[in-house]
């Protein structure tokens, strides 16, 4: 059953032709305890949907509709360790990583909690004796740079993490993280490196990526070519499922930390995946950051909906995109350490939810996942932000915003909370005509040029957005706001029934780009259309291959 198919759907259609006289900024007039009625928080984290074209009827509707169809028991499936990832078999328990409480959780009728702390306490202590000093390399030397080589979410994730905690993060080790297979990501991280001090960890769940293996590859001959083959072992750690192909890279068992495919690669990073994270963190913030997304998981699963952050975010999502055809999705954090969250976002939400067949095969008649892009207030605002104000299409925005900075200096921060909120206002209230005329009067503007200007100048407004007010980027805030980002993904698939826990998408390109790739090298012979073997052609003459 998807979300076109309750009897709630229905009702918010027919609403949908009476609110159509109705703008944002008018919702507000006619109700002046709006933003208490359409914001709910989860620990320091306010969560303000006021400024959406949503009231309290369609507000009600969007909650039956998650109710009818069976939201509440697909949460617990999830959290239960049901196979919810039905095209590939299996469960999805991210969410025991971060349950510290939990006794026992079973997937597949086995307890996975002991497994769980006990790979807890192998990371942990192996991050600990790196951050110390006390885990030495070949020579005798502590580690002074740590690098991640991996891809998707075994690069993304951890990425964000250590640059948004960069203020709890040690100061004695450098972070790198190395996710392209073009050559410049490597060789222009390994030249900053000295081979003595570096620590490489190979991160792949699969441990068969081609990216991150050839990186990997890489990096094994440029430590052996200095230190020699036995170093490999040292210089090297893994985090994988498959224990048996890091071993066979040369890895030491006792450096190998592995997690079951009941982890995503996209929801990896609360786990072994996260250790570049717990390397520069440390256990204490490293386990606050868990314990931000257990606050998270527990206000999903025990909160009405009607106060339910990420049921609420899904549905104005799904509402903003299925009712109101705003497709795209713009996510603007308001902190220089949170600048790499939109593309974190990016692969959690299209990954996950960029598919058209619902649970039973069929292709879907309506739009799935939004178009999510993002970047840092202030600076998008003088790029993209022109098209969000006064382009053709509407997005919706979700702006995130911390209350106080790491780095307050004089009044930076008070100017940057300023801009953000008053972006939200500009979108919703835009500019009219009379306000333009009456401005441009005010500044004596000659009456013919008033007249040329106005249409440029006018702004329509009625342009939604969500506002994430955040007392500051904390372990804990941080945990909280990604996992209720994951939340809002998991609901959004639940209404268009669609597996948002696979990623059968990336697979064409690779085997395509593995045929072209035999064509190079001389191993294969394959057709082609003429546009790609006219530039394979152009290619190899000019590669003289
Ligand atoms: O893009 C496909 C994908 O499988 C992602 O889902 C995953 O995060 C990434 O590739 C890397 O995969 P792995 O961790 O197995 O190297």
């Amino acid at each position: 059953m998807n979300f076109t198919e309750t009897p709630a759907y229905a009702l918010l259609k027919k609403h949908e032709i009476f609110l159509s006289d109705a703008t944002i900024s008018s919702l507000f007039s006619e109700n002046p305890d709006r933003f208490r009625e359409f914001s709910c928080s989860v620990g320091d984290i306010i969560f303000d949907y006021s400024k959406n074209l949503i009231d309290r009827k369609v507000r009600s509707y969007l909650i039956k509709m998650a109710e009818q169809i069976g939201l509440k028991s697909k949460i617990f499936d999830m959290f239960d360790g049901v196979k919810i990832n039905f095209t590939e078999s299996r469960a999805v328990l991210h969410t025991a990583l971060r349950d510290s409480e939990a006794q026992s959780i079973k997937e597949n009728g086995r307890n996975i909690i002991p497994v769980v702390r006990d790979t807890f306490d192998d990371l942990f202590r192996f991050a600990e004796s790196v951050r110390s000093g006390t885990y030495l390399g070949m020579s005798k030397r502590r580690i002074l740079d740590v690098v991640n080589i991996g891809i998707g979410g075994s690069h993304l994730g951890p990425m964000m993490v250590v640059e948004a905690l960069r203020p709890y993060k040690t100061p004695l080790i450098n972070f790198h993280f190395v996710s392209n297979v073009d050559g410049t990501d490597i060789k222009d991280t390994l030249k900053k490196l000295e081979p003595e001090t570096t620590l490489f960890i190979v991160a792949s769940k699969t441990f068969t990526t081609g990216e991150t293996m050839t990186n990997a590859a890489t990096a094994r001959t440029w430590i052996v070519s200095k230190l020699g083959e036995g170093a490999v072992e040292r210089h090297f750690a893994a985090v994988t499922s498959d224990v048996k192909l890091a071993a066979g890279f040369g890895i030491a068992k006792e450096r190998i930390f592995s997690f079951g495919d009941y982890i995503g690669g996209r929801f990896s990073m609360w786990g072994p995946v996260g250790l570049p994270a717990m390397i520069a963190v440390g256990e204490r913030h490293f386990k606050s950051f868990l314990g931000g997304a257990y606050l998270a998981d527990e206000h999903f699963k025990k909160t009405d909906f009607k106060d339910n952050i990420p049921v609420l975010m899904a549905l104005v999502s799904v509402y903003n995109c299925n009712f109101l055809g705003i497709e795209s999705e713009a996510v603007l954090p308001y902190d220089h350490y949170l600048r790499l969250f939109p593309a974190y976002l990016q692969q959690l939400a299209m990954e996950s939810n960029g598919k058209s067949v619902d649970s039973d095969g069929r292709r879907v008649g309506y739009r799935t996942s939004p178009v999510v892009f993002g970047g840092e207030g202030t600076d998008v605002q003088h790029s993209f932000c022109q098209l969000i104000h006064q382009g053709s299409h509407k997005i919706l925005c979700d702006f995130i915003v911390p209350v106080f900075s790491h780095n307050e200096t004089g009044d930076h921060h008070i100017k940057l909370l300023a801009n953000a909120i008053a972006q939200s206002e500009a979108l919703m209230c835009g500019k009219s005509e009379e306000a333009v005329l009456a401005e441009l009067k005010s500044i004596k503007t000659p009456a013919d040029k008033i007249m040329k200007q106005l249409p440029f100048k006018t702004f329509d407004g009625n342009r939604p957005s969500n506002t994430f007010l955040i007392k500051k980027i904390t372990p804990e805030t941080l945990g909280t706001l990604a996992a209720l980002y994951e939340h809002k993904t998991f609901v959004q698939g639940v209404l268009w029934d669609i597996n948002s826990f696979d990623q059968m998408g990336v697979e064409l390109g690779k085997q395509l780009a593995g045929k072209i790739l035999g064509d190079f090298k001389g191993t294969k012979k394959g057709e082609y259309d003429s546009s790609t073997a006219g530039l394979m052609d152009i290619v190899k003459e000019l590669r003289k291959i």
